[in-house]
């Protein structure tokens, strides 16, 4: 049953992904957009989609229900503002916006329409986190008080040099944030960040942060780019974490080795890989279809935001910088 007519924005890596899973969920695809016709073509080609050269035509011209906005980042917010101004549910790859002010009125646009707005914080569903999560949820290590991530990738190749002007900030390490807060179950209260530049891009390639939470819980994340002599480490390899409660600890890497010590044991095992795009869309394709909110809300996009900002601000002056629950309300 095909019920869910789909349009993807962007038709890169991420629009491919989308567009081979999408048909098997049993979505249609109907239409595609890209400025790069070779690229729409090939996309489009894997459901007979129509082509067009952006967001805008192809929501004036096409009756879809959902649009999924895999272009860069610095355009998912005319895209999304887009679709919310015709009525359109969106799903939006991360990071959500380029800033916080954008994210806040793409959450704001889509709310006033009544369509959902979900966000592609595809690693939630990553055996390891998941399984960290069900864990912590389960009570097992008992309040979450640290979370340490370390996330360093080597450079991204030419084609892809957008994301390093863009910086490491928005590109990676905001799966890292998501996953903290979602892990320890808390807004975030306070960031400490140094940024650096050690390659030369536009954007920042180091990345230190520190985000305080209430109650004393606290997240160190580190990461970003190392250069060209640092090994391509498989996508699914690259993050190590350790999340401690007060009664036990879980920890792991994303390659789905995960070890978790509870006062009944300590257990060591590898997790089967899943495939966190198929995952992460059908969970989406699920809400829309039963009308329950987003698995995982662009609300959670504009936290990540508040994060990133703050962290922009505290490297920028040296000391550490609180977030305001206004920051992230729309
Ligand atoms: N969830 C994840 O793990 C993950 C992984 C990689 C990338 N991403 C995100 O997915 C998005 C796309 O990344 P990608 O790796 O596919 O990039 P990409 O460079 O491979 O593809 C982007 C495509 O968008 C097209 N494009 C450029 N401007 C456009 C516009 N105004 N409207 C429509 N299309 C436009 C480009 O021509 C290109 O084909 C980014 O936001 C990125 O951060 C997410």
């Amino acid at each position: 049953m095909t019920d869910i007519r789909v349009g993807i924005v962007g038709c890169g890596l991420i629009g491919r992904q989308y567009a081979q899973r999408l048909g098997r969920l049993g979505a249609q695809v109907e239409a595609v957009a890209d400025p790069m016709p070779e690229r729409t073509q090939q996309v489009a080609a894997l459901s007979g989609a129509a082509t067009y050269a952006d967001a805008r035509e192809l929501l004036a011209r096409e009756y879809i229900d959902l649009l999924c906005v895999c272009s860069p980042t610095p355009y998912h917010y005319e895209a999304v503002l887009a679709a919310a101004q015709r009525g359109r549910h969106i799903f939006c790859e991360k990071p959500l916006a380029e800033n916080l002010e954008q994210a806040r009125e793409m959450c704001r646009a889509a709310h006033e329409a009544g369509v959902m707005l979900g966000i592609g914080f595809k690693m939630r569903y990553e055996a390891v986190f998941a399984r960290a999560k069900s864990m912590i949820d389960a009570g097992d290590i008992g309040t979450p008080l640290y979370a340490i991530f370390s996330y360093f990738q080597q450079v991204p190749p030419p084609e892809r040099i957008w994301y390093t002007d863009y910086g490491a900030l928005r590109d990676n390490i905001v799966h890292a944030i998501d996953l903290s807060n979602w892990l320890l179950g808390r807004l975030p209260a306070q960031v400490s960040a140094r940024l650096g530049n050690r390659l030369g891009f536009k954007g920042e390639d180091k990345v230190f942060l520190q985000v305080a939470y209430p109650d004393g819980a606290l997240a160190s994340i580190h990461g970003g780019w190392v250069g060209g002599d640092y090994p391509q480490v498989a996508a699914s390899d690259d993050i190590f974490f350790q999340i401690v409660g007060a009664a036990g600890y879980v920890a792991g890497d994303r390659a789905g080795h995960f070890v978790s010590a509870t006062k009944r044991a300590i257990e060591r095992c590898a997790l089967d890989p899943v495939d966190s795009f198929t995952e992460e869309l059908a969970a989406f394709l699920g809400a829309l279809r039963s009308g329950e909110p987003p698995p995982i809300p662009g609300a959670a996009g504009l936290l990540a935001q508040a994060v990133i900002e703050a962290a922009f601000e505290s490297s920028r002056r040296a000391e550490p910088v609180a977030i305001d629950r206004r920051d992230y309300s729309f």
